[in-house]
């Protein structure tokens, strides 16, 4: 199973596979996990159990760390929601102003954040991960939300303008200026320290650093995007492939550096 080792950690599951829905694409990465209780799982740095429904990542090593899970429904993130994009940042730098439900390739999706919130302000999202333990998570969490209630017809709504698939931006083919506006929010390597302390980044932190080819990127997106690459930095972080962008847009925390074609 190569992409445990490229998973780095190493990782059980304490649910019989028979629980997961039958047209889960991770079903195979799912089922293929050991049972925990053997030698081997003693060793897991990580869990996955299903816990009241829901997929959930628990860390072995840190009891303290809470469970990682994508719910879109989650009462924070409800607020970001409500908030909006278009007086914000993100809005501005996919230029929302003046696209009008723009394709968006978000080719980093990690566990779908800003991608459900580009979705939920109107943009048709195709979301890329390429680690397979948090393609599992955010394909649970998308899977929930899209079977919201009617409290939730807004979720409904982001949910089915959002589209996921497992794979590597880098290996994919695809056709030139294919989309809008490409996305890019790559693990920062170095220097990411309040990060860690969110909720979610340290796992993603663990799966995810490894084999960047960061640099590869911007290239790749450039030749995707229609109009736009969007890529969002640590505040000090150097640009991207070193390329100076058109324009940057510069929050607290984080910067979004824009390359118009
Ligand atoms: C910082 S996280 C993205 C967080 C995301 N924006 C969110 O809102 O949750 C970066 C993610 O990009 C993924 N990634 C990095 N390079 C990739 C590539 N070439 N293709 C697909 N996914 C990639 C990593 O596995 C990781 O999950």
């Amino acid at each position: 199973m190569g992409y445990l080792s490229r998973d780095k950690a190493n990782l059980q599951r304490t649910f019989d596979p028979a629980e997961i829905p039958a047209d889960t694409v991770s079903y195979c990465f799912l089922s293929e996990l050991r049972f925990s209780g053997t030698a081997w799982g003693a060793e897991a740095e990580y869990q996955f159990v299903f816990d009241q429904g829901r997929l959930a990542l628990v860390s072995m090593r840190n009891r303290q760390q809470s469970p990682v899970v994508v719910d879109f429904a989650d009462r924070v993130f409800q607020r970001r929601l409500a908030t909006g994009l278009r007086g914000q940042l993100l809005g501005k730098a996919l230029g929302l102003k003046n696209l009008r439900n723009p394709t968006v390739l978000d080719a980093t999706a990690g566990l779908g954040t800003d991608s459900f919130l580009m979705a939920h302000a109107g943009c048709l999202v195709t979301a890329i991960e390429r680690s397979p333990a948090i393609f599992a998570l955010l394909e649970d969490g998308l899977r929930r939300a899209a079977q919201a209630g009617d409290a939730l017809e807004t979720h409904l709504e982001a949910a089915r303008r959002m589209e996921i698939r497992r794979g590597d931006f880098l290996m994919m083919d695809w056709p030139d200026r294919a989309y809008d506006v490409v996305y890019l929010d790559p693990m920062f390597p170095t220097g990411r320290r309040k990060a860690s302390s969110r909720k979610g980044m340290t796992m993603l932190q663990t799966f995810a650093s490894e084999d960047q080819c960061e640099s590869e990127l911007l290239p790749q997106a450039l030749r995707c995007a229609r109009r736009r690459v969007v890529v969002k930095r640590n505040r000090r972080s150097p640009e991207l492939a070193g390329v100076k962008p058109t324009l940057k847009l510069q929050g607290s925390r984080s910067r979004f550096d824009v390359y118009c074609r």
